[in-house]
């Protein structure tokens, strides 16, 4: 594998049972992906792009072909590797937030840096409070989840995706549920993780708004993947 690529996608196929035999969401799915890439993923509702990202994450498992990650063959691990695999290198920001309703935003936050360094420090509370005054939530720290807006919690689900410093980010429609600006302020955090932090990102979308032009689209459907011819007609 090339030095430079953080991610292979070799030959994946996935499918779910359904009544009567198996329906195949994708096959013969190949995509490598370079460090400091910012991959957008588009595909009508139901085409497979959170599975695509549950598969990446370790989170689900193919039917076939290999997950490599940083020259970790994760499809080839145990489910106890693969979890730790994904608090050490992996952000996910899901497309339902996944917060934990019983811990407020900001023990929410804390969890994935008690999961990776045990005792939390001093400097890591700074931490979060500095990632929630960067996401407008510096109020709702002690507050649960459900005491919050659809859109404030979404940022929690930002915010908690990145505490940790990950490598990879995926991101499931991380401004679906926001207004223009403070998805703009979302989506420039994220970018600039790319940017200047040398972070790789690969982010779901229906808003073709949030497309910036050093992206690398990417479209599923048919069960394939493929790359999306821009606009201008440059290649993706
Ligand atoms: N655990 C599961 N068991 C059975 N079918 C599933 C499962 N998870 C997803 N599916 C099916 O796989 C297909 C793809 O689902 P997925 O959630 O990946 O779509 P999506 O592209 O993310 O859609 P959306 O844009 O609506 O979020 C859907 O038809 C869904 O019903
Ligand atoms: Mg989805």
């Amino acid at each position: 594998m090339p030095s430079h690529c953080v991610l292979q996608l070799k030959q994946l196929r996935k499918s779910y049972p359904e009544p009567g035999g198996r329906r195949v969401i994708f096959e013969n799915l190949n995509l490598d992906v370079r460090q400091s890439e910012f991959i957008v993923l588009l595909g009508r509702s139901g085409s497979g792009k959170s599975t695509f990202l549950n598969l990446i994450a370790g989170i689900d498992r193919p039917d076939s072909g290999e997950v490599i990650a940083n020259g970790v063959n994760l499809t080839r691990q145990s489910e106890h590797r693969r979890t730790l695999f994904r608090r050490r290198h992996i952000g996910f920001i899901f497309q339902n937030y996944n917060l934990i309703p019983t811990l407020t935003v900001e023990e929410n936050l804390l969890l994935p840096l008690e999961l990776t360094w045990k005792r939390i420090t001093r400097q890591e509370r700074l931490k979060v409070a500095d990632m929630l005054d960067k996401l407008a939530l510096q109020a709702h720290g002690g507050a649960y989840p459900d005491r919050l807006s659809g859109g404030e919690q979404q940022r929690v689900a930002v915010a908690r995706a990145l505490i940790h410093d990950p490598d990879l980010i995926l991101a499931d429609e991380p401004t679906g549920n926001l207004d223009l600006d403070t998805g703009r302020t979302v989506l420039a955090m994220l970018d600039e993780l790319v940017q200047r932090a040398g972070k790789t990102l690969i982010m779901v979308t229906h808003s073709p708004e949030t497309i910036g032009k050093e992206n690398r689209l990417y479209a599923i459907g048919d069960r394939k993947l493929q790359a999306v011819e821009r606009d201008d007609g440059r290649p993706a």
